[in-house]
């Protein structure tokens, strides 16, 4: 049963000679190898395709021929795309990379390239990658060799920024379940079984009530609204906790640690695969097995005495773990196919190395996935216990201050989607994300529609982590930075400072700046409406947007100038940030996504300061540490 779990794009192509189809079939053989999925079309096959509704990257070469014709295999394209009355937004969705094949030798130069190109970006598309122009007359590899060395990072950034999951393919060529080419048993280096270390029995449940976990405590959310609006890429959630009946104190900038349970199903779907259906009421009792020589081995301790095994699937163990090699490895001793015993094995093995990779640690196959592709497969409840990790609790910032909402608790979320992969479905959610989504569904406000009354939900929370806080000394400015839902703190912040201001009238408060960015300006600026309050009062004296994908006013595409991030923002007012940061001792927060936004924020700080200062990289770099080691510059971000 095999099944595809790659990321997808679409290939394009208008031939004449049968060039530009062979360079489209080498990307499409070579995605294949870099664990893509493209689908291949020629520009005539217009049945085969719709680019008004294509949700992927798509790569388009084509040639040109006679004196700058289309070849035949691309005129109807060209004539269908030219027509005056297409609306002007029609590919708005789509991004690209375009190559063109042309010859010198012959007059208009890659032009019907140029036109197709041209028009795309006349229709609103946007290119993901520069395009080339490639010269026959010279030798196409001169052009053609880097572009295609290029393209690949840019699929995958274009892939990784798309707003519909990644979708799987039926083609059948590769995939979680085939085996790698034959090799012999023998040479598989596959890591030793640990042997198992405990012993779980079911008993009959005979306690009535419920086991809980006592550190936690359930909280009202009272008002959930949603921030973005409908055709928003990602749709983004403010909750709001009541906390007035609970000892639960807390500063702009602290977090928020929601416990969620396990989806329920994938808990039943879990408890049938271990055929426990029945047993699901039973409480379980853990004990080490005594033959046990694991000197580390012992019951875990996030595993309430008594737990039943629903409760025990459902708030114990993080089900949806990326399965590790070692669970791999047991696995393979809990199915009697031979086929799957061999994939698996492959799979922890050395050899099976980029497989298990490209296969399950990239698209994050937890045990529920592997499950539904190795269908014979049976692991015993003990091996669960002992492989998944204990369910964590999920951190959210605060996203308010208690002197403006007393009583009230405030944090933002993106209901994250995955790509789908095998047998999960499309549009498969984060755990908590998913989770929170769906119980404040009842009462969720909508941009431009009336609230709904329902009971309110109860999600199981405490107090998360308090180091990202506000300067106590009121005097020193602070910069902000906080794209997308890494705006949150920053709305605790000004809160506090707008309260603290209008208490104390007289008082000499200091500059603070915020830099935000999102994709559109009308369709997910979080709190603009607030942001702009505390900009009319005083309370946030510069507030710099940035709009990645909205077209700049004045120019035709968004393509002309890049896209827009908070850092282009920051590097335009490089001279006052610096001197804010150096000059007046201030404080520079940072909040968002660790892996891209947070990194190349942190290296245009250093770019403006080696500017500023004249100071070459490594001294700039250490002044940046220096502000680190000061806590003058902080970060709260996640991946
Ligand atoms: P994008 O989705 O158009 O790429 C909030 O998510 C905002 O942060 C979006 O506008 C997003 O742009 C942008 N963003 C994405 N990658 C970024 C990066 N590396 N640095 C700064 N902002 C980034």
């Amino acid at each position: 049963m095999p099944c595809e779990l790659k990321p997808r794009f679409l290939v394009l192509y208008g031939s004449q000679k049968g060039q530009a189809q062979s360079i489209a079939e080498g990307i499409a053989d070579e995605a294949e190898e870099r664990g893509l999925f493209a689908d291949i079309c020629c520009l005539s096959e217009g049945d085969k395709f719709n680019l008004e509704k294509e949700s992927y990257p798509v790569v388009f070469v084509v040639s040109t021929t006679g004196d700058g014709d289309p070849p035949d295999t691309a005129q109807k394209f060209v004539k269908r795309i030219k027509k005056k009355t297409l609306p002007s937004d029609l590919y708005a969705h789509l991004c690209y990379a375009f190559l063109a094949l042309g010859d010198t030798n012959y007059a208009d130069f890659c032009n019907c390239g140029k036109t197709i190109d041209s028009r795309l970006q006349d229709l609103g598309a946007k290119h993901f990658y520069a395009t080339g122009h490639a010269d026959d007359g010279v030798g196409l590899e001169l052009v053609l060799d880097p572009w295609l060395e290029g393209l690949w990072e840019a699929i995958r950034g274009a892939l990784s920024k798309m707003a519909a999951p990644h979708v799987v393919s039926d083609r059948k060529s590769a995939s979680l379940t085939r085996s790698l080419p034959p090799l012999s048993e023998l040479a598989l280096n596959v890591p030793a079984l640990s042997p198992p270390y405990l012993d779980v029995t079911l008993q009959e449940n005979t306690i009535e009530e419920e086991v809980g976990c006592l550190s936690l405590i359930f909280v009202p959310i009272s008002r959930a609204v949603q921030l973005t609006r409908d055709d928003s890429v990602k749709t983004a959630l403010l909750i709001e906790m009541d906390i007035s009946s609970h000892p639960m104190t807390y500063q702009p900038g602290d977090s928020l640690d929601v416990l969620c349970p396990n989806r329920g199903s994938e808990v039943g779907e879990l408890l049938h695969r271990l055929g426990l259906e029945d047993q699901k009421s039973n409480r379980v009792q853990l004990s080490l097995r005594k033959e046990t020589k694991k000197k580390t081995a012992q019951i875990p301790s996030y595993i309430p005495e008594n737990s039943t095994l629903h409760y025990l699937l459902t708030w114990c163990l993080e089900i949806r773990t990326v399965a590790k090699k070692a669970f791999l490895r047991s696995l393979v001793e809990c199915t009697g196919d031979r086929g799957e015993k061999r994939r698996l094995q492959e799979l922890c093995s050395k050899q099976g190395s980029a497989d298990y990779n490209l296969y399950v640690r990239d698209p994050n196959l937890g045990i529920l996935d592997l499950l539904r592709a190795f269908p014979a497969c049976q692991p015993p409840l003990s091996l669960l216990i002992e492989h998944l990790p204990k369910l964590q609790p999920r951190p959210y910032s605060a996203a308010s201050s208690s002197l403006r909402h007393p009583g009230r608790l405030h944090f933002v979320f993106n209901v994250i989607e995955f790509p789908a992969c095998t047998g999960r479905p499309v549009g498969w959610r984060g755990l908590c994300t998913g989770w929170l989504s769906d119980l404040v569904d009842p009462i969720l406000v909508r941009p431009g529609k009336a609230q709904s009354s329902s009971t309110p939900a109860l999600p199981k929370v405490s107090r998360g982590n308090c180091s990202f806080r506000l300067p106590s000394d009121l005097s020193k400015p602070f910069i902000m930075i906080g794209p997308g839902t890494g705006v949150a703190p920053f709305i605790g912040f000004l809160q506090q400072r707008e309260k603290e201001r209008e208490e104390n009238p007289e008082a000499e408060f200091s500059e603070t700046w915020l830099f935000f960015g999102c994709r559109h300006r009308d369709r997910d600026f979080l709190f603009r409406e607030e942001l702009q309050g505390f900009v009319a009062n005083g309370t946030l004296t510069h507030l710099k947007v940035s709009f990645s994908r909205d077209t700049p006013e004045g120019t035709e595409t968004q393509s002309e100038t890049g896209p827009t991030y908070v850092q282009h923002n920051l590097l335009s007012h490089a001279k006052d940030v610096i001197n804010l940061l150096l000059q007046e001792n201030g404080y520079l927060y940072v909040c968002g996504d660790a892996k891209n936004m947070a990194k190349d924020v942190n290296d245009t700080l250093i770019e403006m300061l080696s500017a500023e200062l004249q100071l070459d990289k490594l001294d700039a770099m250490n002044r940046l540490a220096g502000l680190r080691e000061e806590k003058r510059y902080l970060q709260d971000i996640w991946s």
